[in-house]
């Protein structure tokens, strides 16, 4: 483990906190995430955590890991990419710090889509979304999100990533005649990079 991060970093709902323990099983929650990664990508701007560029395997390096949290520094080449996936038992936030990443989200669709168009229900799902993230922006990850990222770019990109608790499990995905479909579960070894 690499304690790079001060202790400043700590989550707020670590101190009280009201979303703590309520968007899983961590007292960490998503928007703990979202701006622990937001505050990791403005360090990795500023120079203080290098980055290395790998073409041939995706480079990662665990900037931190504490019982509820891991954080790590990714880069992306073109087309480099993680499978469709999901987070165990973790949930999760990333944040772009340079380049762009694709991201493919699985979506189930809206309560009210009896009273949408045939168009409409085409675009709500279920099935596949695809967003676009920029540097600066980022996505956050509640439990049962299933996604994939990868960089469709010709600049590499870089992102920061956090999870809670660890990653500790991740199911594999396909998506068949417009149905989700696990294909397989994997156990993530400690300090193993995740997706
Ligand atoms: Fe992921």
């Amino acid at each position: 483990m690499t304690a790079v991060l001060p202790p400043s970093f700590l989550p707020r709902s670590l101190h009280g906190d009201r979303r703590r323990w309520h968007d899983g099983p961590t007292p960490v929650s998503l928007g703990d995430l979202t701006a622990l990664t937001r505050q990791v990508a403005a360090e990795v701007v500023a120079g203080v955590h290098d980055v290395e560029v790998d073409p041939t395997n995706r480079w990662s390096r665990r900037l931190h890991a504490d019982p509820h949290l891991d954080v790590w520094l990714i880069s992306w080449t073109t087309e480099q990419a993680a499978e469709l996936h999901d987070h165990g038992g973790s949930i999760g936030a990333l944040t772009v710090v340079q380049g762009e990443l694709t991201e493919w989200r699985w979506s189930a669709g809206r309560d009210d889509d009896h009273l949408a168009t045939a168009e409409e229900l085409v675009a709500r799902g279920p099935g596949l979304r695809r967003r676009t993230l920029t540097a600066g922006s980022g996505a956050a990850f509640p439990l049962g999100h299933v996604h994939d990222v990868s960089n469709r770019r010709t600049d590499a990109a870089v992102s920061v990533h956090a999870y809670s608790p660890p990653l500790s499990a991740m199911s594999y995905y396909a998506v068949e005649r417009g149905t989700l479909t696990r294909t397989r579960s994997e156990l993530v070894e400690p300090g193993a990079s995740p997706e």
